[in-house]
């Protein structure tokens, strides 16, 4: 394609006056700026080719980009270490082992029971924080909230109905992982701290489920707490009705019920207190609580396992050695 102007698509050839600036300064001017503007053409072009030359040297190897490399500090070829020092070396990759025994990981070992309570917890945290932009915490408009967002909002019927399930299944999941861990003895040393960590998890779990009961606000949620919390009374040593309470100065006004509601009954007090346990305090403790147990998981030697056991096609490559 021919050199233009850029303008009328005219070759930019030397001495044309618009190209030297000063029209009518004569055509000594008008040459040196048509030379000039040669060099610029021909600077741009060099430049595109060397762009061109290095988006394809870019396709072909990534790897070997500045960019890639201020990722990724080490080199990744195919071989053990470069692979165990590309998982080591990434924060992300290094929260699992290096190298796991494959028998450990078998679904039909671990049932993928933690793993999997973990993905339900995460999607109740994501469909929980979308409904908090639908819900008031209040007894006036908590449940027209509800109601709210079961008929109105886009979408609002399966939102709910996600967190609702979701938390339904977090409690099932969890009871299995604890069965499973169980069974297998993966609470004997040395993972006797972790069996205790989960124990918590469970607790947690179970406390996020009682308190999310209450927010709509329904007759369901309401006589629920209502019986819940009047178990409360009689904990020992903080409950009015408990083994040692009154003795201790408990009364319905002071005793550990009262704290948790806010007051002596089930109303606007007690909304706002399971709000704030449920969507706030009770997540961090359990997320934090979580971190922990994973952590512990890979520290404890990863997870427990039968014996290692080699495939029918490893056992023929050690025999023709
Ligand atoms: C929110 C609840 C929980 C989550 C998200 C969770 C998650 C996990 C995950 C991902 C693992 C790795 C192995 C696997 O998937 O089975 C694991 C292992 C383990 N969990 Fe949990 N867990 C929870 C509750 C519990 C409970 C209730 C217990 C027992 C009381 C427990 C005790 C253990 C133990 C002892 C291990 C190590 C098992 C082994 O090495 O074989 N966890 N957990």
């Amino acid at each position: 394609m021919a050199d233009t102007n850029g303008h009328d698509g005219k070759p930019a050839s030397a001495g044309t006056p618009a190209a030297g600036g000063n029209g009518a300064s004569g055509s000594g001017n008008g040459g040196n700026g048509g030379s000039k503007l040669q060099a610029v053409i021909a600077g741009a072009k060099a430049t595109q080719t060397r762009a061109i030359e290095e988006l394809k040297e870019t396709v072909k190897a990534p790897e070997k980009t500045d960019v890639w490399k201020s990722v990724l500090r080490v080199k990744h070829d195919e071989t053990p270490r470069s692979r165990a020092l590309g998982v080591l070396s990434n924060v992300f990759l290094h929260l699992h082992p290096a190298k796991i025994n494959r028998d450990a990981v078998a679904y039909n070992y671990t049932w993928g029971m933690g793993g999997m309570t973990f993905y339900v917890y995460i999607t109740l945290v994501f469909t929980g924080t979308l409904l908090m932009f639908y819900y008031h915490p209040s007894k006036i408009v908590a449940f027209r909230d509800i109601l709210y967002l079961e008929s109105d909002v886009p979408f609002g019927k399966l939102l709910r109905n996600m967190h609702r399930w979701g938390a339904h299944l977090m409690v099932i999941m969890v009871e299995l992982h604890m069965f499973r861990v169980f069974l297998t003895g993966s609470y004997k040393k040395p993972r006797e701290f972790n069996w205790v960590v989960g124990v918590l998890l469970l607790v947690l779990t179970l406390l996020l489920s009682f308190t999310g009961y209450l927010l709509p606000d329904d007759q369901l949620g309401f006589w629920a707490v209502t019986v819940g919390t009047n178990m409360a009374r009689a904990t020992p040593l903080l409950g009015h009705a408990g083994p040692f309470g009154p003795q201790l100065g408990m009364t319905p006004f002071n005793d550990v019920r009262f704290g948790l509601l806010g007051g002596s009954i089930v109303d606007a007090n007690a909304l706002l207190r399971a709000y704030i346990w449920h969507c706030v305090a009770i997540p961090i403790i359990a997320s934090a609580f979580m971190v922990v147990h994973f952590w512990r998981v890979r520290k404890d030697g990863g997870i427990s396992g039968p014996a290692p056991v080699m495939l029918e096609s490893e056992i023929k490559d050690v025999k023709k050695i």
